[in-house]
């Protein structure tokens, strides 16, 4: 089960003042107030676009932890699957443009910190965010003298244009696109500007809100980039063809992740009062690169809905060059080769062995195919 990364969570607790360290209890006044700011935000937020700086420690509190979360699960995602992107690298150069409290570049620090010395340049323009993303850094670096952290207030323009010497070899816009650009379709010029930001070698990972809308952007946004034979989809497909969802149920269908988590004890008290699904970690995202990187896999494939339970049966869909199809095991066929296929969730690759192709939209679990999931994930 992934859980918020313990130093992460102590570091907050103390920077909110949630927690009385004397009496060992949570202040539950401090938890009462950052609930009523976060309920603020939200409605400020979907009517005015605005309102993180009036309440950046809510921000802090709620959306920073969950934020800093997908970014460290995509790096370890983008690691185990396609290492190449970080060998041989000692220092890693890492830009997160519209940083606010920098959940998108301490979310990839703690994922590579290990095998890396790292150096995290934000971009925002808000002082109020800078600011707290400032102290965070502060903390984080006494616990590492390597750690190199530089911030910069900007307002992006926009052609996104950013005076920097330095490439980088992760840009991150985590959050940031759909505040960045508001129309329907993301410019596809944007992605060449932050690819100027990028090593030759370097990759640009975008994440944004699981919302149906922002997530058919980017849908949109990949198969408009992928007609230019420019640059590579390294995740979260698996192939460089049309997205399979994109023409699916008329439109209803979007790529996203929803991941299963364990949130901390102080987050499930701020829902008390707000009723959020937090149990979830949700999101859509691309991982972009010049480089060609991907390995190709015939029997690697992504899975893009729940694991559904009915009676005799179990089933999912799969995204395919061909297209989306279903997969289908009826219970009488399950063994120990296909067990995998019970603990299947949205988002995961897994590698098909000797199923049966009924149509090109439906195959089939055998009793002598083999289901395996991967990759696997030390949480
Ligand atoms: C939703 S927040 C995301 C913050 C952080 N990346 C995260 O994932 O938690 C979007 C951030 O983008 C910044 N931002 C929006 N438009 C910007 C622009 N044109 N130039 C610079 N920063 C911008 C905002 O100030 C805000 O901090």
């Amino acid at each position: 089960m992934i859980r918020l990364l313990p130093e992460i969570e102590s570091m907050l607790l103390r920077l909110l003042g949630l927690h009385d360290h004397a009496r060992k209890v949570f202040d539950v006044r401090r938890i009462r107030s950052l609930s009523a700011q976060l309920h603020r935000l939200t409605h400020e937020f979907i009517h005015t676009k605005s309102g993180k700086d009036k309440y950046s420690d809510a921000y802090l509190a709620y959306h920073f932890p969950i934020n800093l979360m997908k970014s460290w699960m995509i790096t370890r995602w983008l690691q185990n699957r396609f290492p190449l992107c970080f060998t041989g690298k000692k220092t890693l150069h890492v830009l997160d443009i519209g940083c606010g409290h920098g959940a998108g570049m301490f979310g990839t620090y703690y994922a590579l910190k290990k095998n890396h010395r790292i150096s995290l340049t934000g971009i925002d323009r808000s002082a109020v965010v800078l600011k707290a993303c400032r102290q965070i850094a502060f903390l984080v670096k006494k616990d590492d003298s390597r750690l190199r952290v530089t911030l910069r207030r900007h307002q992006l323009d926009g052609a996104l244009l950013l005076k920097t010497r330095r490439k980088f070899d992760v840009v991150i816009l985590a959050n940031a696109l759909a505040e960045i650009e508001q129309d329907e379709v993301i410019p596809k010029k944007y992605i060449g500007q932050i690819f100027r930001y990028a090593t030759d070698d370097g990759i640009v990972v975008i994440i944004e809100p699981a919302s149906r809308i922002l997530s058919r952007r980017l849908m949109r946004l990949r198969d408009s980039l992928l007609q230019e034979h420019t640059y590579h989809i390294l995740l979260p497909c698996l192939h460089e063809r049309t997205c399979p969802l994109a023409a699916v149920r008329k439109g209803k269908e979007w790529c996203h992740q929803s991941r299963v988590w364990q949130p901390p004890h102080y987050i499930q008290m701020l829902n008390k009062t707000l009723h959020r699904e937090i149990d979830r970690l949700k999101f859509s995202y691309l991982v972009l690169s010049k480089r060609k990187y991907r390995e190709r896999s015939r029997s690697d494939f992504l899975v893009v809905s729940n694991l559904l339970k009915e009676k005799g049966r179990k089933r999912c869909y799969l995204c395919t060059p061909t297209g989306r199809v279903e997969l289908v095991r009826l219970d009488t066929s399950r063994n120990l080769q296909n067990d995998d296929f019970d603990r299947i969730a949205r988002g995961d690759i897994i590698t098909l062995d000797d199923v049966k192709r009924k149509r090109q939209d439906t195959w089939r679990i055998e009793p002598s195919s083999r289901v395996s999931l991967k990759p696997s994930m030390p949480w």
